[in-house]
């Protein structure tokens, strides 16, 4: 399965699918895009020899176009599954009907709680005691695709932004690479009856690989 992905600053959660599943499981990441010239995450890219673009939008009319662009340099690499690794804008619905449910997203809450900006920040507003990551299908919405796997983490005093993100990325990095295996093993699908709710196989969601490892995430056991 040849992967994109598109990201917008630090590329943590992009190194780790370098580190992870690069060149296994069948997945190949063919290319990385990016909203902004200088993302730290297309540094990343490079190191890893995989081709990078970006795509700042005062090059385009407008964002459609942007878009546009955007998707053909993409499909033009044969990318299957587009990742959003910290990608910070929104996809029109002509780049997702480029790749109908096949674009993810991770996100720092546990969704449907906290979508858009600053998730962590209107968390610790709200006051809440359990955090948490959820990686989803994107959809035109904001943060309002199907979800795929989720995890919470109880951090009752957390206070500061910082602390929760800092407990936040290693979730982050264990479910999107996850996620993405999942994908690339025909293990994920959209339940037809209810087109909210992914269903996981849990027969092929076993590497034949690694038969005795089993996925962690909560959102196992869909079947
Ligand atoms: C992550 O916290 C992710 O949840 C959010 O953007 C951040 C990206 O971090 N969508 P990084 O650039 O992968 O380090």
């Amino acid at each position: 399965m040849k992967v994109a992905v598109l990201a917008s600053g630090e590329g943590s959660n992009l190194q780790v699918l370098l580190d992870t599943v690069q060149g296994r499981h069948g997945i190949e990441i063919v290319a990385v895009a990016s909203d902004k010239r200088s993302a730290r995450a297309l540094e990343r890219a490079v190191a890893a020899e995989v081709e990078v673009a970006s795509f700042p939008l005062d090059l385009f009319d407008d964002r459609a176009a942007r878009d546009r662009a955007m998707a053909e340099w993409l499909l033009e690499r044969g990318a299957e599954l587009v990742v959003l690794a910290g990608y910070m804008q929104l996809l029109g619905r002509e780049f997702l009907a480029a790749f109908p449910e096949r674009v993810i997203n991770v996100h720092p809450a546990l969704l449907p709680a906290f979508p858009g900006l600053n998730a962590i920040q209107q968390a610790l507003s709200y006051g809440v005691k359990v955090f948490g990551v959820t990686v989803h299908f994107v959809d035109d919405g904001v943060d309002t695709g199907p979800v795929i796997l989720q995890r919470a983490i109880d951090l009752p005093d957390a206070r500061e932004p910082e602390e929760v993100l800092e407990r936040l990325h290693p979730i982050e990095h264990e479910l999107l690479p996850e996620a993405v295996r999942l994908i690339a093993r025909g293990a994920v699908r959209v339940d037809p009856e209810n087109r909210r709710r992914v269903l996981i196989d849990r027969d092929a969601a076993v590497d034949p690989a690694d038969p005795g490892a089993r996925p962690t995430a909560s959102g196992m056991g869909d079947r």
